[in-house]
């Protein structure tokens, strides 16, 4: 189903070509190094050192000898991705760093993460662009790093119509058995027997049965880390429906599942020492003659009454019963992915999602590793006095509050289905970039990905 990753870090070979970082700092050895010639080439060009700026060396035989990237005033102090524009740029061959950027493994992901091209509708150009590891870098752990945030885009970038509930169960599938494990489903009714009544109702309205798919993995005795993915296949907002602009975009509703797997692929390629488990479930919020009402009230999986207020707030309905799922459990750490709500984009935009984490170890050490992965988080408060803006006056609870604070109410919302897990992280993600960036090419994207894989290996590692 989803397309291979490019492999972009490989080992060295004789026609391999130099890459230099410089700054201003450094400028002026890089010159002496690279001879007179190219040095009045460069001049003749205008090149200067400014961060974002490259420009390719001519050899003595008409030929490109490398390419110079410029990292500005202080290398040290430029966007760590930037090496991922000479993935953009770069003629194809195999290339090394001659002059290493301050972050040489961070440049090397951002090098994998920018090679990135969502082609299954349209053939490539093809480029073969190679990245030869440098020799303090881990090149399998870059290359698993690429494998995962590929996958993600893979499922995010491919549109519903071959992307539906089904499809990404096959996803779910193919994956766990690439690493000898079997995942199980529920679908369609069965999931009323089996108790879990929220996902059902979001689904109820598609052709393509709503269902609940899972596997575990790793050794029984090892700490249990979960993860759960909103993988709402396409967001019509149901019967409150979307007008067009704000639905057009709504294939990445499973971004949150699309994450969630990208993470499951590290930790299981990297065997950290965790028992996982990943639950997905996968819907699609239809209109329908049969689909979910505004104001009906269904018997949630934990007992909770919930009034709907919105049938576009499906999101933390399908997550709520998989989060009372998982919880039963008591799971060590207790992480959701979701692209949950447009107010955390009118909150940060879409380059930064919100965390939410009453856990404030955890948070100090996501928030370390955010910082160094260069793969951005802001923590935003579980505001308990905001509860009441959840109120229903015939339900246990509204899924929707009243406009204000809307990433907070969601995440308030969620929380009332988590209660045994012993840590608890709920990410908001827009699962999307906009407009192309060093490491980020445009379209589908799994926020906050190598952020957490981070730091579930410095833990589990
Ligand atoms: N999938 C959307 C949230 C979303 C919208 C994420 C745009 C990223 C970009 C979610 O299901 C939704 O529709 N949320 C509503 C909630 C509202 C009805 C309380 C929203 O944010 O408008
Ligand atoms: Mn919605
Ligand atoms: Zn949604």
């Amino acid at each position: 189903m989803p397309q291979s990753p490019r492999s972009a870090v490989v080992v060295a070979a004789a026609s391999t070509k130099p890459i230099w970082c410089v700054d201003y700092e450094n400028w002026k050895a890089v010159r002496e190094e690279l001879g007179a010639n190219a040095v009045a080439y460069l001049d003749a060009s205008g090149f200067k050192p400014d961060a974002g700026n490259y420009v390719l060396v001519p050899d003595n035989k008409g030929g490109v000898a490398g390419c110079l990237l410029g990292l500005g005033k202080n290398g040290n102090s430029a966007d760590p991705m930037l090496a991922g524009k000479l993935a953009t740029v770069l003629p194809e061959g195999d290339w090394k760093f001659a002059r290493a950027p301050h972050d040489v493994r961070l440049a090397a992901i951002a090098f994998a993460l920018s090679t990135y091209r969502f082609a299954r509708y349209r053939a490539g150009k093809g480029k073969q662009l190679r990245l030869v590891a440098p020799s303090n870098v881990d090149a399998k752990e870059v290359t698993r790093i690429a494998e995962g945030m590929a996958l993600a885009r893979d499922l995010v970038n491919t549109p519903s119509n071959d992307l539906g509930p089904v499809e990404l169960e096959a996803a779910i599938r193919t994956l766990a058995k690439k690493h000898g494990a079997k995942a199980a489903s529920i679908v369609g009714k069965d999931l009323l027997k089996k108790n879990f009544p929220l996902v059902y109702a979001v689904g109820q309205g598609s052709e393509r049965a709503p269902r609940l798919v899972e596997f575990s993995w790793g050794k029984a005795t090892h700490p249990k880390v979960t993860l759960v993915g909103k993988g709402v296949c396409f967001d019509t907002g149901g019967l409150d429906i979307k007008p067009s602009s704000s639905m057009l975009l709504m294939k990445k509703d499973m971004g949150g599942a699309a994450a969630a797997l990208a993470l499951a692929h590290m930790i299981m390629d990297a065997k950290l020492k965790v028992r996982l488990r990943v639950i997905i479930p996968a819907v699609e919020n239809s209109i329908s003659g049969i689909a979910f009402r505004p104001g009906d009230i269904y018997k949630s999986r934990n007992g909770i009454t919930v009034e709907i207020g919105n049938t576009d707030a499906e999101g933390r309905l399908v997550l709520a019963d998989a989060l009372s799922l998982a919880d039963e459990e008591k799971p060590e750490l207790l992480v959701d992915f979701a692209t949950l709500t447009g107010a955390a984009r009118v909150a940060l935009g879409p380059e930064i999602p919100p965390a939410f984490t009453n856990d404030d170890a955890l948070w100090s050490s996501l928030e370390k590793h955010a910082s160094a992965q260069a793969d951005p988080l802001w923590r935003m408060p579980l505001w308990k006095p905001y509860m009441a803006m959840l109120d229903s006056r015939i339900a246990d609870t509204n899924n929707v509050g009243s406009g204000h604070a809307g990433a907070i109410v969601a995440a308030l919302f969620l929380s009332k289905f988590v209660e045994r897990a012993k840590s608890w992280l709920h990410l908001d993600i827009f699962g999307w970039n906009p407009k192309e960036r060093p490491g980020r090419p445009e379209g589908g994207e799994a926020h906050s990905v190598r952020a957490l894989y981070a730091l579930l290996s410095e833990r589990y590692g």
